[in-house]
């Protein structure tokens, strides 16, 4: 391994849990799979999306280059960074979530069944939707989703930020016009004023997790993040990764991918690996203690994205039995990876590279190789989330903008 990875990724700068509680390999899926995300709507969501304007298959890069120093035999990675000009995989499931909710109010307060988003972008059913108000708060991604679905369908949208949301990620979520407030504390303080608010004022959370009582809304978000697993699927064509490294917040994106690839691989699935900051390690500490439980750390971290101090429940009750590995790393691997990969002219955002940066850890120490079953055989999947969210954050980082990176890419 070259003495790039080694310099970084020094021993305990990541740890793992091994989840005795995840179904066999060879099993079909469990049913929670089915029962929180049944396939027919993921159906429903995938055809819906990719009609959208804009929509095109993120790239999967093959990184022959990586895979030869981590000393595995193949590594793939889904770039999400274009999708949908919005920068990060999150564009597919808070936007769907606020299609869904206008179809589902349309159908109710006005008997039409079946409301496509063309309709709602037309303004057909202004009368309705101009009345409503959808909020969420945000670490930046999700946020930015709910906006581009409240601006293309017609209602108003309120985001709520708290103190550390870079100012650079405000701007890009303001661009799709939300009104942004700004509140003291950390993510959970926002989630509650935006709650709190959304109670108050008769306006509709779209959030990106659920907790008690609050369950249709995360599952249309998890259902839109299929978009991404299905492509994954036709990109590999036929080609059956031996383990997916997936990075986590309150667990959304690696609950739906888990899900879905196990679908897809039934039989023969990957081992699902879910890593997170150390001082966000709200999956990790679940796993600890068997049932969900808050992060130990302070949630600061420079992976953004993936700043959360609880899991999502429905989340939770999908990777409890589908997650075979939770990792944590420290702050100081994903610089390091966002470098190496713009070296290959991939441009991976600090939650982005967070997977990648996770699997380098494990293939860097022989103790976590042995454990996760990582050799010279092993093809793997990791997703990088998002591209550059804030330019200038990605520069500092890289030590280069992601436009360089792109002009260096070699054919
Ligand atoms: C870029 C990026 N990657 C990963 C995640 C994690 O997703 P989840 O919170 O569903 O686990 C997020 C969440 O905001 C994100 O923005």
């Amino acid at each position: 391994m070259p003495a790039f990875w080694l310099d970084a990724f020094q021993p305990g700068r990541a740890g793992w849990y091994v989840n005795a509680a995840a179904g066999l390999v060879n099993q079909s899926a469990p049913a929670v799979v089915e029962e929180i995300m049944p396939e027919a709507e993921g159906i429903r969501a995938r055809m819906e999306i990719q009609l959208w304007q804009g929509y095109a298959p993120t790239p999967l890069h093959r990184l022959d280059g990586i895979a030869g120093e981590l000393g595995i035999g193949g590594l793939w990675l889904k770039d999400e960074g274009p999708r949908f000009g919005l920068g990060s995989f999150k564009a597919l499931g808070g936007a769907y979530a606020v299609y869904q909710f206008l179809a589902s109010l349309i159908e109710a307060r006005g008997g039409y069944a079946g409301v496509t988003s063309a309709e709602l972008r037309a303004g057909k059913f202004h009368e309705i939707v101009s009345q409503v108000t959808v909020a969420t708060a945000t670490d930046g991604n999700h946020g930015k989703s709910v906006a581009w679905g409240a601006q293309q369908f017609g209602c108003a949208c309120k985001i709520y930020l708290h103190g550390d949301v870079s100012p650079g990620r405000e701007a890009a979520i303001a661009a799709y016009g939300p009104e942004i407030i700004r509140v003291a504390g950390d993510y959970d303080h926002s989630v509650r004023q935006a709650d709190t608010d959304a109670t108050e004022n008769g306006w509709q959370v779209i959030s990106d997790t659920s907790y008690p009582g609050y369950r249709e809304i995360p599952r249309d978000v998890m259902q839109g993040y299929t978009v991404m697993t299905s492509e994954v699927v036709r990109q590999l064509a036929g080609h059956v990764p031996t383990h997916v490294f997936l990075p986590g917040g309150v667990g959304g994106l690696a609950a739906a991918a888990a899900a879905a690839f196990w679908r897809a691989w039934s039989g023969q699935r990957p081992r699902f690996i879910i890593v997170e900051p150390e001082t966000a390690d709200c999956l990790y500490q679940s796993a600890l203690a068997g049932q969900p439980a808050p992060s130990s750390g302070d949630l600061e971290t420079v992976m953004a994205g993936l700043s959360a101090g609880e899991v999502s429940l429905l989340a939770w009750d999908i990777l409890s039995e589908t997650a075979d590995i939770f990792m944590v790393l420290a702050d100081a691997l994903i610089a390091p990876t966002m470098r190496r990969l713009a070296d290959d002219g991939v441009i991976a955002g600090e939650s982005g590279a967070a997977a990648l940066a996770g699997l380098a850890a494990a293939a860097s120490d022989s103790t976590a190789r042995a454990a996760m079953g990582l050799d010279q055989n092993s093809r793997v999947l990791a997703l990088s989330t998002e591209g550059a969210t804030d330019p200038e954050i990605y520069q500092r980082m890289v030590g280069r903008s992601a436009e360089v990176v792109l002009t260096n890419r070699r054919p």
